[in-house]
This record gives structure tokens, C-alpha cells and sequence, in this order.
């Protein structure tokens, strides 16, 4: 009954016997739907989704109110040299009116060459930025403010400059003869200095007199306010880049005491203010039409109101930043500053003797495994301190990739259950996606396929008992040779040993039984080797510098480790399962299917019999979904039964009324049966207290963003992969009391009954939650119990606490530790 109220608060109905469970869970309630629609809906259970593009460009383009921009920058600019060339006249003689005071200039000397600095810089601006707006989603409207704002700075210009006439500000500077009434000679000079951009490189600045303010200083930091308001915020390297670049050349006109400190002051002043007040009013849209908006009253509204009366954007400005879409980054959620190129993933490029070092053990030894494989930190553990400085959701990058990183339980929640429909999707992740060619059920892609093969596995697995009393016999019998094999090592005879490979195989046979209709043997060195290479496969694929394959697919094929290893595993487990699949094919029996390979087999020549052309049943999928079932399987309940023991050593009273629950509801002779479960409450709460210390699959399995959605406030571009992370949902100090502390009684009421927590979810949520919580859950029980029924665990005398922090890779594994067992 508890497991059932436990598999509805987890999304999922429980299975009907027809087994056409998974889709039905899967789709939304359709009571609102008219009859019509309602049957065939019934007909038709798996929709197809077809997307519907995004219209190219939701904002009006409006080039002519660009050209009228640019006709407006263009006309100040050439009005600005006529201007030059009018005011060059009145400047006095620097011999009889010498430069005017300047602190700045009192105390750094002048260098000759620092103005051609600036104009490079300058240059260089210009250019990123025209490169930058080819790119852009919106070239129109952000080149129409960009020459409205400079035309209107260069209209100031002109005006400041014809007002007030300064004496030149070095003595240095050559200023070009004064040519009185010659008009033509005028001419020429404003077309020379037009034809040289009015840069001094070019020769063509030879006029004094444009001081009040600099137009250098207008371009450098200019071009960097729009480079930086209209490119993706997590470039933030380029910005600083470009921030670099202008704040140089804007110190180096000082230096080269080419204008007055004054002069750039101000131009700085204004050109900021303009810019930065132009875009309040433009990205915030409520703001354009409040009576207290006083930014309104400036005398060039009337010219922004024209401007941008249709430029109606959601997120500001982003919105029209990038053709890549980009644009939905400026309402990313916040996170940590990516690198170019490795983003947050720099320190896989920490060399591994820097590594081995971090991991050295207080004595500074090191142990053969970590040698092997220096573990990065927890993931995990870091992932949750991340959210105590970014808020629950927040954001980092694997490369280019953006992730987003779910904590805490509501946010999980809202995530994957109340927005299923956008988030259930599995990303393409190259690690996994050469491996699983994103076939079988725990990578395929959310939709019709997926549906259809996980509803098919999932009744299939029913079938052989998954969640049936019908399954207590194969498991109890596999439990017996875990008794058997413990017994050696039991009554001090044996000693400390490691209980690891007997519970992995025993778990993995109970998988086998259901999938290949055998067993192994735990001395079957190969089977061995195979559980061996499946826990490390995991483990280099998500905790190694094989991650670095997903920024650069191309590693995956380098001779050597950890690309090497991981290619040998994947070759391996192919080979172990295909062989498998082979011996089924030969003596399939249609009449007595053995397992679920024999049903899978049947179902796909029954599919291509009915000449079903699209049907996804095949024996390639076929190996992909044992595949999945093995890997799924196994390492995840093996782990949490070793969390289970090695919490029962360090936790020996908990262990001991474990035993006293047993022995009352079960006693001595009589064998334990998942009937007495609901007797149990405490060995129950105790499984779960372990399954939420540890959370066996800590960052759950990566989901993907199927569309463009609008989350908590947030805006998550479609392809975004999505961390749920479970470890911060069990460890959220406003569900868990004391999170931190291993106490059973949390899942029980002052009844000593179970108490149902929703934030339990080890298994997951929504609809892509656990397919196989039902098997795991009756594996962990009656595994468990009867180990408790049979045996006390304790560590070696005098050992030390053995590590709690587990070994990540995918799945949390405890550290490798001993155990020593006797008879009860
Ligand atoms: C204690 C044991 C187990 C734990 C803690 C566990 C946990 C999980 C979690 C967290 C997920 C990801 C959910 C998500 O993407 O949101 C998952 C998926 C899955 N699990 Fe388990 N699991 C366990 C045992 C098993 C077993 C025994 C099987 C074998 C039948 C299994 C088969 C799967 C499959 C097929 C999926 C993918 C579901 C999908 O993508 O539709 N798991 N599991």
C-alpha cells in the first residue's frame, strides 16, 4: 500500500496488467478534450509532435527607419568636420596662448607613440563590432540605435565645440595653417579629413580645436557598450577583452596629451549616459509608457518613441542578440563565469599529478585505485554549495553546452513534473551518445519510439514478476548463495573481507534471470570482469578526462587512458551482450519464451509480420535496452545494499533493533517474505534513510529542455541539459531535519508507522522516474533483511571510519571497505 501511494507521488501510476501503462502515464489528461477528439485520441495513444519553427523574425525589421538613422549619424559626422574646420580658424597661437593647466598631464609625462594606440584600439573596436552585427538576430534595430546614439553624441559634439574654444593642450601638437576666406581649400581639408576617418595614423587629423569633447573617447567606449549589451553575457572573456582594449585607449589619449582630461571625462560621461538611458527605455517596456518615467522628457523621445514603437522585446535587448538564439541567454539563470573553449570544465585540464597530490591521504599516501584514477571532487557536493551562492537554479557550461542545475525539492519538482512535457527529454551527450547511439529507453530521446519501448519492457519485466510475489522465489534464491558465500568469511575463521563483488554479482543475476533466463556463477571469471568494466565504464564516462570527449567528440578515439579504456569497455560489454542476443535467436522457442530477450525477439518478428515499416522493435534496439536494463540494474541497487551494510557497521544500534524487528515479526526458522514488509516499519525506514543519505544516483540522470521555456522566471533555451540534483533534494535543511545525520525515525510517526515524505525521491520524478523502482525496491528488501536475519556486520577491529563521501561516477559507490560477519 505505502509503495503504491510512494509511486503515485512520484508521477507514476502504478502498471495496469495490461501493461499499456508507460504511455497512458505519460499522457496528459484528455477530459477537456470534445468527443471526437477524445476517441480518437483513444485510438491514436501515441501523438506525434510535429514542432512548428519559430517565425524567423518576430520583431518588425523596419531597415528604412535604419536608413533614416544612418542618413542622421551620417549628416553629424560630416556636419562635425565642417565644424573642425570652422573652429581650427579661432584657436588661438599656442605661442601666445599657451595649453591650460591639466593635472594629469602635470604629472605623467607625454609618450609620442600612446595616441596611436588608442586609434588602433579604436579600430580594432569598430571592427569586432561589425563583425559582431553581422551575427546578430536583429541587424536593423541594433545598427538603427547604434547610429541614432552616435549621431546624436556627434550632434553634441558639434555643438560643444563651436560654443567653447579651447588653446591647443600640448605643445607638441602641429597644428595645419589657418586658411582664412579659402573656402575651396576648406573643402578639401573636411573631404581629407572625412576620406582618413579623422584619425591621426592617417594623417588626416592636422585641424586643432576639436577638444571639448573627444570624439576618440566616444568611439572607444561606444563600440564597447554595444559589443558588451549585444553579445551573450556568458562571453564574458571577450567583454573583458573589449573592456581592455578601450579602457587602454582612452588612457592612452592622456598619455599622449592629445585632449584635455576634461574633454574625455565628459565625453565619457555623456556617451554613457546616453547609451545606458536610450536602453532602460528600450528594454524595459513598462517603463516607455509610466507617467513617472522621467527619462521620457528628453527632447530626442520623440525620435526613440518613433524608433522603437514596435520593437516590443521580452528580455531587453538580448532578445535580439544572436541568430545561434542566443538571445534566450539574457534570461539565463546565473552561475559561475565559463572559460571559452572548456567553459566550467578548466579543471579537467589540471594535469594529474596535480590531482594525485589533491588526493593523497593524510599520510600523503596513495592508494592503487586513486593512482589509477584521480577523482575529481564530488560533483554533486559541489553542485549544491554552487546553489547556496546562485539560488536553486543556476547555470554552468561543459564547453559550449549550456547545463542548468536543478536544487531542492520544489524546483525538481515544478521541473519535471509540472513542466514534463518541456523537460523530459535526454540530451545528446557525446560520451554517451557514441556508446548508446541514444537507443534503448534510459537515452532515447522523449517521444513516440521511447514511449513505446519502455512500455514494452516495463510489462515484459511484469511479466517475469518485476513487482510480483512471483519474483520473491529468484531473488531469495540468489540471497542464499550471498548466505554462502558470507558464510565462509563468518565466525572469525574468514576474516575482514570485501562484500562488493558478491552483492554486485548477486544483484546483477537477479537482472540476468529476468533478462537472459541464467544466472552466473560468482566464480564466472568473465562475468566477473564484465561487472567489473561496466561500474568503471560509468565511472571514466562521468568522473574522468573522458568528459573532455563531449567538448571534443574526437578524443573518444586517442590511443591511450582513459579514451582507450573506455573504447575497450564499450567493446567488451558488446561483445558479452551481443552473444547473448545470438544464443537466444538460435534456440528461440515461440511457443515457450524463456526471458525477456526470448519476448523482445518474438515482438519483433510479430511487428514485422504485420508489415509494421516504422516499428522501432529490432535486434540492434533489442541490445541497446538489455544493455540499458544490465547497466540500470545493477550498479544502482548493489550500491545502495553496500551504502546499507557499511551504514549498519558504523550505526551498530540501528543495526541491533533492525534484528529485534525481524526476529519479532519473522523469528527464527520461518524464511522472510516481502508479505512481512508492511510489518516492518522500521527496517523500512532504515532502507530508506540510507537511500537518502547516500542518493545513489546523486545527479539523477541529465534531462534536456525539448523546447524554449519560460522557467521560475528564467528563460531555458531548447537543447539547455537539465541536472535534477537529487543529492540537494535529500540534504535541503528546510525539508530534513538535521540532513546530515543518519536517523531512521524521520520516516516514521510517533505511531512507529511510516510516514510519507514526498521529498524522498531516489528514484527520481516526473516521467522519466526509475523503471525498475519496483524490482529495486523488492531486491533492496528482502536482500537486505535477510542479510540482517542472518548475519551481524561489523568493521574490522581497530580499522579506520572508511570514507563517506563515496565515489562518483553516475551512480555514488562507496569507497572500497571491509566488513567482518558473523552467524547470528
Ligand atoms: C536502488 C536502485 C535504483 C535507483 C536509486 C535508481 C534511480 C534511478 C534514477 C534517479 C533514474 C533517472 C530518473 C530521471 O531521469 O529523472 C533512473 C532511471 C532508470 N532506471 Fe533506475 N534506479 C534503480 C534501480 C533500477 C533497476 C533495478 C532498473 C532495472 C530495471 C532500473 C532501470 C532504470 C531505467 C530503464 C531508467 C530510465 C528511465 C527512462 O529514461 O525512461 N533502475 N533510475
Amino acid at each position: 500500500m505505502e509503495e503504491h501511494a510512494s509511486d503515485l507521488s512520484n508521477g507514476f501510476q502504478s502498471s495496469s496488467p495490461s501493461g499499456n501503462d508507460e504511455g497512458s502515464q505519460s499522457q496528459p489528461k484528455q477530459s477537456t478534450l470534445p468527443n471526437g477528439l477524445r476517441k480518437s485520441g483513444r485510438k491514436h495513444q501515441d501523438y506525434i509532435k510535429i514542432s512548428v519553427p519559430e517565425p524567423k523574425n518576430r520583431l518588425p525589421l523596419e531597415w528604412w527607419k535604419t536608413g533614416i538613422a544612418f542618413v542622421y549619424a551620417l549628416f553629424n559626422l560630416v556636419l562635425t568636420t565642417v565644424m573642425i574646420t570652422v573652429v581650427h580658424e579661432r584657436v588661438p597661437a599656442k605661442e601666445t596662448s599657451p595649453p591650460l593647466p591639466d593635472k594629469f598631464f602635470d604629472y605623467v609625462g607625454r609618450v609620442e607613440w600612446a595616441f596611436s594606440i588608442s586609434e588602433i584600439n579604436g579600430m580594432i573596436l569598430v571592427g569586432l563590432w561589425c563583425c559582431q552585427w553581422l551575427f546578430l538576430r536583429y541587424k536593423s534595430i541594433a545598427a538603427r540605435r547604434f547610429f541614432f546614439i552616435m549621431g546624436t553624441l556627434y550632434l553634441y559634439r558639434c555643438m560643444t565645440m563651436y560654443v567653447t574654444t579651447l588653446p591647443v593642450p600640448g605643445m607638441h601638437m602641429k597644428c595645419a595653417p589657418k586658411l582664412h576666406g579659402d573656402s575651396q581649400a576648406k573643402l578639401q581639408r573636411i573631404l581629407r579629413l572625412i576620406s582618413g576617418g579623422g584619425l591621426s595614423i592617417t594623417g588626416s587629423h592636422i585641424l586643432c580645436g576639436d577638444f571639448l569633447y573627444s570624439g576618440h573617447t566616444v568611439m572607444l567606449t561606444l563600440t564597447y557598450l554595444f559589443i558588451k549589451e549585444y553579445s551573450p553575457r556568458r562571453f564574458w572573456w571577450y567583454h573583458l577583452l573589449c573592456w581592455l582594449l578601450s579602457a587602454v585607449g582612452v588612457v592612452c589619449i592622456l598619455v599622449g596629451h592629445e585632449h584635455y582630461t576634461v574633454d574625455v571625462v565628459i565625453a565619457y560621461y555623456i556617451t554613457t549616459r546616453l547609451f545606458w538611458w536610450y536602453h532602460t527605455m528600450a528594454n524595459i517596456q513598462t517603463l516607455r509608457s509610466s507617467p513617472q518615467n522621467y527619462l521620457s522628457r528628453s527632447w530626442w523621445n520623440p525620435v526613440f518613441r518613433f524608433f522603437e514603437k514596435n520593437v516590443q522585446t521580452q528580455f531587453g535587448s538580448g532578445d535580439l542578440v544572436c541568430k545561434m538564439n542566443y538571445g534566450a541567454f539574457s534570461n539565463f539563470p546565473p552561475g559561475p563565469k565559463p572559460w571559452p573553449v572548456v567553459g566550467n570544465f578548466a579543471f579537467l585540464l589540471i594535469p594529474d599529478w596535480v590531482l594525485k597530490k589533491i588526493n593523497a591521504d593524510d599520510e600523503g599516501e596513495i592508494t592503487k585505485k586513486k593512482v589509477k584514477q584521480p577523482a575529481i571532487l564530488s560533483p554533486h557536493v559541489m553542485l549544491t554549495d554552487l546553489a547556496k551562492i546562485y539560488g536553486n537554479i543556476y547555470s554552468i557550461f561543459c564547453g559550449n553546452r549550456p547545463m542548468v542545475i536543478l536544487n531542492g525539492y520544489e524546483t525538481v519538482r515544478d521541473a519535471l513534473v509540472n513542466h514534463a512535457e518541456e523537460f523530459s527529454d535526454r540530451p545528446t551527450i557525446p560520451t554517451i551518445t557514441i556508446i548508446t547511439k541514444r537507443k534503448g529507453i534510459v537515452f532515447a530521446p522523449y517521444g513516440q519510439v521511447w514511449r513505446q519501448q519502455r512500455r514494452f519492457s516495463h510489462s515484459t519485466l511484469r511479466h517475469f514478476g518485476l513487482g510480483k510475489l512471483s519474483l520473491e522465489p529468484c531473488i531469495l534464491e540468489e540471497f542464499q548463495f550471498v548466505k554462502k558465500e558470507f558464510l565462509q568469511h563468518s565466525g572469525g575463521n574468514g576474516g575482514a573481507f570485501d562484500p562488493s563483488l558478491t552483492i554486485s554479482n548477486a544483484v546483477s543475476n537477479i537482472i540476468c534471470s529476468m533478462s537472459f533466463g541464467r544466472r552466473f556463477d560468482y566464480q564466472d571469471q568473465e562475468f566477473k570482469t564484465l561487472l567489473g568494466l561496466m561500474s568503471r565504464g560509468l565511472e571514466i564516462s562521468v568522473n574522468s578526462k573522458a568528459i573532455l570527449i563531449n567538448i571534443c567528440s574526437w578524443l573518444y578515439y586517442l590511443p591511450f587512458d582513459p579514451f582507450k579504456e573506455l573504447r575497450k569497455v564499450e567493446t567488451d560489454i558488446t561483445a558479452f551482450l551481443k552473444g547473448i542476443i545470438a544464443q537466444h535467436r538460435d534456440s528461440l522457442d515461440p511457443a515457450n519464451p524463456r526471458d525477456f530477450i526470448d519476448m523482445y525477439l518474438l515482438e519483433t518478428s510479430r511487428q514485422q509480420q504485420q508489415g509494421k515499416l516504422d516499428s522501432s522493435f529490432s535486434e540492434d534496439y533489442l541490445f541497446y535496452i538489455i544493455g540499458d536494463l544490465f547497466i540500470a540494474g545493477t550498479d544502482t541497487t548493489t550500491n545502495t545494499l553496500l551504502w546499507s551494510l557499511l551504514y549498519m557497521c558504523l550505526n551498530p544500534d540501528v543495526q541491533e533493533k533492525v534484528q529485534a524487528e525481524i526476529d519479532q515479526v519473522v523469528g527464527p526458522d520461518r524464511t522472510l517474505s516481502l508479505t512481512d514488509k508492511a510489518s516492518m516499519p522500521f527496517t523500512e525506514a532504515t532502507i530508506m534513510e540510507v537511500q537518502r543519505m547516500t542518493v545513489v544516483v546523486p545527479l539523477s540522470i541529465p534531462h534536456m529542455a525539448s523546447e524554449t521555456t519560460l522557467f521560475q522566471g528564467y528563460t531555458i533555451p531548447k537543447g539547455t541539459l537539465i541536472v535534477p540534483n537529487l543529492w540537494s533534494v535529500h540534504r535541503d535543511p528546510s525539508v530534513w531535519e538535521n540532513p546530515d545525520e543518519f536517523n531512521p525515525y524521520r520516516f516514521l510517526d510517533e505511531n512507529r508507522q511510516m510516514l510519507k515524505k514526498e521529498a524522498f525521491i531516489p528514484f527520481g520524478i516526473g516521467r522519466r522516474v526509475c523503471m525498475g523502482e519496483q524490482l529495486a525496491k523488492m531486491e533492496l528488501f528482502l536482500m537486505f533483511a535477510n542479510l540482517m536475519k542472518s548475519f551481524i556486520f561489523k568493521l574490522p577491529e581497530g580499522s579506520a571510519k572508511p570514507s563517506m563521501d563515496g565515489r562518483f561516477g553516475l551512480t555514488l559507490a562507496p569507497h572500497t571497505f571491509n566488513v567482518c560477519v558473523s552467524l547470528r
